[in-house]
């Protein structure tokens, strides 16, 4: 009797790890999964292409000169000195269409609805790097 009651106990318990068992390795497999899906959505597009991409100008003084030019003759005239004025801030951490440098570009590249313009025509790649290098170092200085 008491053999068998030792014997019981022993299965419920083997009855239960097998349980946990099976818990974490379905577990495992719908992480593996959310994983998998999620580089697939990375690499179908949905997340915005490039945004690890980095500003090759950011920090550079030389840049920055240049950035600060282009800023005050295509710019200023909505966006002032940086803290806004027709357009938005672009001195302090609230991004509208994503702070990240990708997004940055997006923004100044195409334009935006709410009445930014596109300067893809007008300024070149290495222009609009330069001139958010020169956005980047205005941040909480205005
Ligand atoms: C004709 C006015 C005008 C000019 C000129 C202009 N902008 Fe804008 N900009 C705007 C407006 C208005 C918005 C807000 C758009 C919206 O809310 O949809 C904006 C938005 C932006 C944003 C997005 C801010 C955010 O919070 O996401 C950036 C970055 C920006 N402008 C940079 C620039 C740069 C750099 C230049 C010069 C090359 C420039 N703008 C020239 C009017 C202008």
């Amino acid at each position: 009797m008491e053999a068998r009651r030792i014997l019981d106990f022993g299965t419920m318990r083997n009855a239960r790890r097998a349980g946990f068992v099976a818990l974490a390795v379905l577990m495992l497999i719908a992480l593996m999964t959310a994983a998998g899906l999620h580089a697939g959505t990375t690499a179908a597009g949905t997340v915005p292409a490039g945004k690890e991409v980095k500003n090759p100008f950011e920090g550079r003084p030389e840049a920055i000169k240049e950035g600060d030019k282009i800023f005050d003759t295509k710019c200023s005239e909505c966006h002032m000195d940086g803290t806004g004025g027709a357009g938005p801030n672009l001195t302090d951490d609230t991004w509208i269409y994503g702070g990240s440098d990708a997004e940055v570009f997006e923004t100044i590249s195409g334009g935006r609805k709410g009445g930014m313009p596109s300067w893809k025509g007008e300024l070149s790649k290495d222009d609009i790097w330069k001139v958010i290098a020169f956005i980047r170092s205005i941040a909480y200085k205005k």
